[in-house]
């Protein structure tokens, strides 16, 4: 079984996601995150937000709802569309990407009438009955309101990086008119999929982290650094390379200190996360298959069983001008001596694609069968559990009043007193949980606990006091007794 099937079914029945209004039917590219799903997305979002914070970033948060006139402008009524195939005899439909790579092609195709003319030359077969697919159609991907604005159409939005460059001149003036400047929105944005599919992969409503970084267009700079991971890089053309970007403006794979800076800040996000650097890639999206708005892309994909899915792109845009065009507001600004308009480079990144490739790549199943998720402390739903061995001979009123001081000091614990210690255990280590503390009979004796390490399942004793007083996470006891077990 493909780990991201065991996955999507341990997070429905332990309540990390499953697919929303199910008692209705579900609708397809619809999912609810459930009660610990919340949290550790939350981690994640925290994580990406902390990183941007430390390098000076600002936020912002815009309307979903967005005119017609900021997609005219940006491209999107135009350009944002998908070519897809529906099966003449069983009706399905996929993107046309999709039913070529299945028949064996990778070419990519960008118009209606070069798609028809590769179908009437080549045998495409339909993905579920095998018909021969014949023909495509352009199918737009923005959801259109059926209300209309005080000035024509309204869309759901399907990027939320329209709402910071529309607002560049404000937020700049906010920034004291100074570049480079980053700004970063987090929020939903929708899609009309062809084929919504993959549970969190493909949704029509989904969660981006999306950050604008504004630099002079000459230099495209951001800063000097040190590169700091080794990265499996696959450049449009040219030999895959394992290599350290660098901040060297001559570092010949990438077209700006900003590209590679932000290239490497990702890998330490992801890393940071929980997500295996081994089996991340960095592809440089090839001319033809840019998006409309893009020069240049590095496309960030994450290895899911046999797939490669790309969780974040990192895109050149130029989007001011087009505003400034359409707008008539000037989106210029002085810089020493010159006016320029600010080229973006845009790291954005698809939370739901980050959460489920952090469960993936957490997920172990130990040598009895049982699963364990490895979440790194900092995004696991809760630090710790506290259990009483037995539910009489006091233990269980000892146990619930440290939990009531514990989660005083860290709110994400979790009490359970029901089932085997061996079960609770196995709960616990399914959903992520660190460390479990019990209380058994010794501790009548002499107030210690067990503090069981998830990962080694190693168990050392702890004085109560010194855990109500130190914590769980970042306690350097309980750091150096299961060191080196402990994720860092
Ligand atoms: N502003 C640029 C932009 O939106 P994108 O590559 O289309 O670029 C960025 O989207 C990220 O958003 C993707 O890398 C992916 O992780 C996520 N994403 C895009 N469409 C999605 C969908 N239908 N479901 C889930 N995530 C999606």
């Amino acid at each position: 079984m493909k780990v991201y099937d065991q996955v999507v079914e341990l997070a429905k029945r332990r309540g990390f996601f499953w697919p929303s209004f199910s008692i209705y039917g579900g609708e397809s590219g619809l999912y609810d995150y459930g009660p610990l799903g919340v949290l550790l997305r939350d981690n994640i979002v925290r994580i990406w937000k902390e990183s941007y914070l430390a390098d000076d970033a600002i936020f912002i948060d815009t309307p979903v709802i967005v005119p017609a006139s900021v997609f005219r402008a940006s491209g999107h009524l135009d350009k944002f569309a998908d070519l897809a195939t529906e099966c003449s005899k069983c009706h399905n439909r996929q993107k046309l990407e999709t039913v070529l790579e299945a028949s064996g092609f990778h070419n990519i195709i960008k118009t209606v009438p070069e798609a028809n003319e590769f179908l009437a030359n080549n045998v495409v077969k339909c993905i579920v009955c095998g018909n021969r697919i014949t023909s495509a159609t352009e199918f737009k991907l923005m959801f259109r309101m059926p209300s209309q604005g005080s000035v024509g159409d309204l869309y759901l939005r399907p990027e939320t990086a329209q709402g910071i460059f529309v607002n560049f001149k404000l937020l700049n003036n906010f920034y004291r008119n100074r570049l480079p400047m980053a700004v970063a929105q987090l929020g939903k944005g929708f899609r009309n999929e062809i084929s919504p599919r993959q549970s969190l992969i493909r949704l029509k409503e989904f969660s981006q982290g999306e950050v604008e970084v504004f630099v002079d267009p000459q230099k495209k700079f951001w800063k000097d650094f040190t590169g700091s991971h080794r990265l499996n890089l696959l450049p449009r053309s040219g030999a895959p390379v394992t290599a350290e970007v660098t901040s060297s403006e001559a570092f010949p794979l990438m077209s700006s200190n900003s590209m590679s800076y932000f290239i490497d800040k990702t890998a330490s996000i992801l890393r940071d996360v929980g997500i295996n650097l081994d089996s991340v890639r960095f592809r440089q999206v090839p001319l033809n298959d840019l998006a409309h708005y893009s020069s240049d892309t590095w496309d960030v994909e994450v290895r899911i069983d046999d797939d490669w899915v790309e969780v974040v792109g990192i895109a050149d845009r130029n989007d001011l001008a087009n505003h400034e065009k359409s707008s008539g507001e000037t989106m210029s600004v002085k810089m020493e001596d010159r006016t320029i308009t600010p080229s973006i480079i845009e790291p954005s990144y698809g939370i739901d694609r980050i959460f489920i490739s952090v469960m993936i790549h957490s997920f172990r199943t130990r040598e009895n069968g049982f699963k364990v998720l490895s979440l790194p402390e900092s995004v696991s739903p809760y630090h710790a559990a506290v259990f009483p061995l037995v539910n009489k001979d006091g233990l269980d009123k000892l146990a619930e009043s440290f939990f009531a001081s514990l989660r005083k000091k860290d709110p994400y614990v979790v009490y359970d007193q029901s089932g085997s210690i061996g079960r609770r255990y196995a709960r616990q280590d399914e959903i992520g949980t660190p460390y479990c503390i019990t209380f058994d009979s010794q501790t009548l004796q002499d107030s210690t606990v067990t503090v069981r390490e998830r990962d080694s399942a190693k168990q050392v004793r702890f004085r109560t006091d010194d855990l109500v007083s130190a914590g769980i996470i970042g306690n350097p006891a309980i750091r150096d007794a299961f060191r080196p077990s402990v994720p860092q």
